[in-house]
């Protein structure tokens, strides 16, 4: 009940954030056109390779980063504990 979104950058780093939009609660998706996280309802946009800083307004308060674990041997991705 509380949307995360991973993203594989360009860059080959993995980052995910909390899918929850910072102005006023709808969900971000990932635009791949942009590569930004976008807003449906108001059109806000997040950087996800800058720490999910605020590009577009409404709104003025970063996406919240999630902490990702890496297993080194399976590949898989968890959230860090
Ligand atoms: Fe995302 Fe308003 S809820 S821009």
């Amino acid at each position: 009940g509380n949307p995360g979104v991973l993203i594989h950058l360009n860059s080959g780093q993995f980052v995910a954030y909390d899918a929850t939009c910072t102005h006023a609660g709808c969900q971000v998706d990932y635009d791949p056109a942009s590569q930004h996280l976008v807003c449906p309802c108001h059109g806000a946009e997040f950087d996800p390779a800058q720490q999910g800083t605020v590009i577009h307004p409404p709104a003025d308060t970063p996406l919240p980063a999630l902490a990702l674990h890496i297993d080194g041997a399976t590949g898989a991705i968890t959230l860090k504990q």
